[in-house]
C-alpha cells in the first residue's frame, strides 16, 4: 500500500472512531480503542474503554483492552490495579493474565509474572508472546538490550515487521539511504556487497540492483527468512554482525547497516570490524537514531523503547579512529514513535 493511501486510510478510521465515541454501540468503542490501540493512540483507546465501563461498569472486556493499553504506554500500576480487577470478575481471560504477566516483569516481580504468563499460556497455548516473556521470566532476562533479548524478538515479529514499521510507524531508512547513495554516489557499481542486520530485506530490495554479490546478514532467523521471499541477496546468513564479521575473510565494496545500532550500545567493536572489512575507497552506509548534543554520555538507552541513541561526535570520533572519512552525514526522522519523528541521521562514509 502506498503512503497516500495509507494516510488516507487513516484519517478515515479517525472519522470513523471520533463518530463511535459519540452514540456508538459497546461494541463500536471497543473496536474503535481496539483500533487506536493498534495505531499507538493509547491515551485516546483508554477514552473508549472509559465511555464503556462508564456504562457497563463490570464490562471485563473494556478493562482487559485498557490494561493492555497501560502496558503499551508503560503505566504498569495502573494495568496491574485494573487487570487484576478485570481478573476477580472473570479469572479465565488470557490477555488479561498476559498482560499483567507483563506489567509485573517491567516491574521486575518476576513470581507474580511468572505464575500470570503461565496461566496465560494455558489458556491460550497458541500465543508464542507469552511464551517468549514466560520463558525470558523464567531465565530472569528482563535485559531487552541483550542480543538474546533483541533476536527473540525479532523472531517472533518478522511477519509483522514490515506492516508494523512501514504502516503505522510510518519507517523509511531503506528510502532515505537509498535517496542518499544516488545523490553522494551517483551512477556507482558495488562489486562485493553486505547488509549487516538486512531485517526482512527492506535496503537489499533498494541497493540490489546496483550490487554485484549482495550478501545479507540478520541476528534473527525469522527476519532471514522473511528476507529470502525477496530473492535480492545472493547468501543470506544468521549471526550477530560483529560475530558474523570477525569470521568472514571477505572484503566489500559498500556494507549497509540501516535502523540496526539502535541495538548495539558501544558501536567501538562494530566499526573496528566494519572497517577492517572495507576495502580501500568503498563505503559505509548507516543510521542511526541521534542523541542531543545537551547529554553527558555519548550513548543513551531510551528507557521506555530499550533502543540506543547515539551522539553524531561519538560516531565521527569512531569514524575517524578507524580512518572512514564522512561523506555526509544526513539528518532525518526515518519512523514515528508515539506518532512523533524520531530525530535520526544517515550517514555515508568512505574508508580512506
Ligand atoms: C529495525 S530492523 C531493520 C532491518 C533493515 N535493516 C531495515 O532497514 O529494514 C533491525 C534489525 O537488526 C537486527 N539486529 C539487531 N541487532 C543485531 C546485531 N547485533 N547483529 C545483526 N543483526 C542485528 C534485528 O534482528 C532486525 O532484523
Amino acid at each position: 500500500m502506498n503512503r497516500a493511501l495509507r494516510r488516507q486510510q487513516k484519517k478515515m478510521q479517525a472519522k470513523q472512531t471520533k463518530s463511535a465515541l459519540h452514540g456508538g454501540t459497546v461494541m463500536e468503542r471497543l473496536n474503535a480503542g481496539a483500533a487506536l490501540h493498534k495505531q499507538r493512540k493509547y491515551a485516546e483507546a483508554v477514552k473508549y474503554y472509559d465511555s464503556v465501563l462508564a456504562e457497563q461498569p463490570e464490562n471485563t472486556d473494556a478493562m482487559f483492552l485498557k490494561g493492555a493499553s497501560f502496558v503499551a504506554s508503560n503505566h504498569y500500576d495502573k494495568a496491574i490495579e485494573i487487570l487484576k480487577h478485570c481478573l476477580n470478575l472473570k479469572e479465565d481471560i488470557a490477555p488479561a493474565h498476559h498482560n499483567i504477566g507483563l506489567a509485573y516483569k517491567e516491574k521486575n516481580m518476576l513470581p507474580q509474572a511468572i505464575e500470570h504468563l503461565e496461566r496465560a499460556a494455558e489458556l491460550d497455548p497458541s500465543n508464542s508472546l507469552t511464551k517468549f516473556h514466560l520463558e525470558t521470566a523464567k531465565a530472569g532476562n528482563t535485559d531487552k538490550s541483550s542480543t538474546e533479548y533483541v533476536k527473540n524478538l525479532y523472531d517472533r515479529a518478522a511477519g509483522v515487521f514490515e506492516d508494523n514499521l512501514l504502516g503505522h510507524l510510518d519507517y523509511k531508512g531503506p528510502e532515505v539511504m537509498w535517496k542518499l547513495l544516488q545523490q553522494h554516489c551517483p551512477d556507482q557499481r558495488f562489486e562485493n556487497v553486505i547488509d549487516l542486520g538486512c531485517g526482512t530485506g527492506l535496503m537489499g530490495v533498494k541497493i540490489r540492483d546496483i550490487c554485484g554479490t549482495l550478501k545479507g546478514m540478520d541476528l534473527s532467523d525469522s527476519m532471514v527468512e522473511e528476507a529470502k521471499k525477496k530473492k535480492v541477496y545472493d547468501e543470506l546468513h544468521v549471526a550477530s554482525l560483529t560475530d558474523y564479521l570477525e569470521n568472514d575473510g571477505n572484503t566489500y565494496d559498500m556494507i549497509t547497516c540501516v535502523d540496526v545500532f539502535i541495538y548495539i550500545k558501544d558501536l567501538e567493536a562494530a566499526f573496528e570490524e566494519i572497517s577492517k572489512h572495507l576495502k580501500t575507497g568503498a563505503i559505509f552506509a548507516y543510521s542511526l537514531e541521534k542523541l542531543d548534543d545537551k547529554h553527558d554520555d555519548d550513548i543513551w538507552v531510551d528507557p521506555k523503547t530499550h533502543r540506543h541513541k547515539h551522539k553524531q561526535s561519538y560516531v565521527r570520533m569512531l569514524a575517524d579512529k578507524y580512518g572512514l572519512e564522512e561523506i555526509v552525514m544526513h539528518e532525518e526522522a526515518l519512523r514515528l514513535e508515539h506518532g512523533k519523528p524520531v530525530p535520526s541521521s544517515c550517514v555515508i562514509v568512505r574508508k580512506k
